[in-house]
């Protein structure tokens, strides 16, 4: 579980059923936090902490004790007065509204529960869940932006990605574009975008878009660049890949590998899709003999040819590489004036002021890591025998 409102002291994880024994210890949790963090870029929210874990029980003396396991970061940066005009007006797009009406009550200020700091819980838990995981297998777990509004990677190197996919270090690497003094773009491997410039350029800032194709990174920084201008907002697409999982992970029938996992996505604020494999366009474009993946292999340990499954029949890993996509939807908060009513039902207009992300898709990526290792090392530990 995870606890802590955005604007309160601090928020954090309590994981439960933690094997004892195992190495951990905050400089595990470190790294994933300083990745996580906001402030990181133009394309993100201004907001700025630095995010230091503390872990306050279930680990003693570097090794976990079996105990539940807690974990606390604490808030920094808290601006009330932000969210000073919204404390009567429903904010459109926001849980203030279903917080009000479910609670009789909600957090003052910001998203509360609701908002993105939520998450930090679980990139906590989530670094323990890598540990463990890496331990037992060579499991690679991968997540980047593959389309932001109508602009998406080539499928072409999709496919490439689900085959072969990139660690997520790797995508850091490959997905940076450096804003330069001319206005131009720059791509990692030193394309410009739109052209290449006719005199020497300066670079003023280096963003991290976690998308992992040049053209496609360019183009996105562009739009989301255009979109916080104008003081509004978008959305996309995050793939997530999985490989080197065992043969047998997820419980037939309620508790399916792809079942499971999609919860823990669409758990994530912002989230309005989840599809496995193929997905909606599998079902839209493809017969059954285009769709059937077919096994090759000898002793029984059989691969398949393609991979529409997504990895997972009968809601078994089937020892082929998992991929998903997740939509994450435009960002709520936006310095656009909007036509909305408040609590009592009284038409008025609400411009939000505050540091908010134009587009959340270059952080979403990380987010989407956590929640699958969170959910692998469920798996994992419901099915011991495999390990
Ligand atoms: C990494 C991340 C950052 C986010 N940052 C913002 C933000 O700056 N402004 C905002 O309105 N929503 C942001 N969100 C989404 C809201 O938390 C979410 O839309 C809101 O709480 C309502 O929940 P729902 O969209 O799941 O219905 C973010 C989500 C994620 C995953």
């Amino acid at each position: 579980m995870t606890f802590g409102e955005s604007h309160g002291k601090a928020v954090g994880c309590v994981c439960d059923g933690v094997p004892a024994g195992f190495e951990f210890s905050e400089a595990d949790v470190q790294p994933y936090l300083d990745r996580r963090r906001p402030g990181q870029s133009s394309l993100t929210t201004k907001r700025s902490e630095s995010d230091i874990v503390e872990i306050l029980s279930g680990v003693e003396n570097g090794r976990t004790l079996g105990s539940p396991i807690a974990m606390s970061v604490r808030n920094q940066d808290m601006r009330e007065i932000d969210y000073e005009n919204t404390a009567d007006i429903p904010r459109p797009g926001h849980a203030d509204y279903t917080y009000q009406k479910k609670y009789g009550i909600r957090a003052s200020s910001g998203g509360g529960r609701s908002s993105a700091r939520e998450t930090i819980g679980r990139v906590c838990a989530a670094a323990l869940a890598i540990k463990y995981l890496n331990q037992l297998f060579n499991i690679n777990i991968v997540a980047f932006v593959d389309s932001v509004m109508e602009i998406n990677i080539p499928e072409p190197i999709i496919d490439k990605f689900i085959r072969d996919p990139p660690t997520s270090n790797e995508i850091d690497k490959m997905s940076v574009i450096a804003r330069t003094s001319t206005g131009l773009l720059m791509d990692t491997d030193g394309v410009y975008y739109p052209s290449l410039p006719l005199e020497p350029v300066e670079v003023t800032e280096k963003i991290i878009t976690r998308c992992p194709h040049g053209p496609t990174a360019a183009a996105i920084t562009k739009r989301i660049s255009e979109l916080r201008d104008t003081n509004n907002s978008c959305g996309g697409t995050v793939m997530g890949i999985i490989s080197n999982l065992p043969v047998g992970l997820g419980e037939p029938v309620f508790d399916k590998f792809h079942a499971e996992l999609g919860k823990a996505i669409m758990s994530i604020p912002a989230v309005k899709g989840f599809e496995i494999g193929s997905g909606f366009s599998g079902s839209r474009t493809m017969t059954g003999s285009d769709h059937n993946d077919p096994f090759r292999g000898s002793d029984g340990n059989l691969r398949t040819t393609t991979n529409y499954a997504g990895g997972v029949l009968g809601g078994i890993t089937s020892g082929e590489n998992v991929y998903f996509r997740v939509a994450f939807k435009p960002v709520s908060s936006i310095g656009v004036l909007q036509e909305t009513c408040d609590f009592d039902g009284n038409l008025t207009t609400l411009r939000l002021e505050g540091r908010h992300d134009p587009c959340v898709l270059p952080r979403a990526p990380q987010i989407v890591e956590s929640m699958i290792a969170i959910t692998v090392m469920d798996f994992v530990l419901r099915n011991k025998r495999l390990v």
